[in-house]
């Protein structure tokens, strides 16, 4: 499996606009919704796909259909944001949810919320967080979803610490990463570096 850096340049252009610090909720927002969408046509190219046969106006064809459906799960509560912008593309798309805190004490990853289809094990599961700093968070994420049957897994997030996508790549080798953008590194509190600040906080106003 492999880990891709897009480096697309109109989603570059709308993260170095949900970067600044005087950009407010509705447009951080909004440019969250617009990357989603663009990452949610890179995250999928992969999928496998069956031959079936259509009939056009014209005459029969053999055409594709998507192997697997698919799953989304945003890791709570910033990985909502980009929800909305992959059910645009995808809207076929169920949705499972999974909770994960820092517990004060132990420093670890732990699960506090989660809800999911049905026919994980049958499904392309996306685990979309738009930050991957540390990489605990998303990897105790997939651990669980493994643990619930999940097989064929893709994890994208919009800013990545490289610290974050060593843990992934070490942890769930089976995994496809998929990042818009490769930070420099993490700060002492675990913020990456230069990124965007914290994403849930910046997301939902609160601070
Ligand atoms: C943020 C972010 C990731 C996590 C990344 O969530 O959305 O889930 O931090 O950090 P890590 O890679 O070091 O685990 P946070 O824990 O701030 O929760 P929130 O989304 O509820 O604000
Ligand atoms: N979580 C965030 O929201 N931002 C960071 O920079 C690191 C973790």
């Amino acid at each position: 499996m492999a880990t891709t850096i897009l480096n697309h340049p109109l989603i570059d252009h709308k993260l170095t606009i949900m970067r600044n610090k005087d950009t407010g909720t509705k447009e951080f927002r909004q440019n969250l919704d617009e990357i989603a969408m663009l990452m949610a046509y890179e995250v999928t190219k992969g999928l496998p796909t069956k031959n079936i046969e259509v009939v056009t106006p014209i005459c029969q064809m053999t055409g594709k259909e998507l192997v697997r459906p698919i799953i989304l799960v945003p890791i709570l509560r910033a990985g909502l944001g980009l929800v909305d912008g992959f059910k645009t593309i995808i809207p076929t798309a169920k949705v499972g949810h999974i909770g994960m805190a820092r517990n004060e004490a132990t420093l670890e990853p732990e699960e506090y919320y989660a809800k999911f289809p049905s026919c994980l094990d049958a499904a392309d599961v996306i685990v979309v967080d738009p930050m991957l700093a540390t990489g605990g968070s998303a990897s105790a994420a997939i651990v669980n979803i493994k643990k619930r049957g999940a097989k064929y897994i893709k994890l994208a997030c919009l800013v990545a610490a490289p610290e974050g996508i060593a843990v992934i790549e070490r942890d769930h080798p089976d995994v496809d990463l998929v990042v818009a953008a490769l930070d420099e590194k993490l700060n002492e509190k675990g913020y990456i570096v230069p990124g965007l600040g914290d994403a849930g906080d910046r997301l939902f106003g609160t601070d």
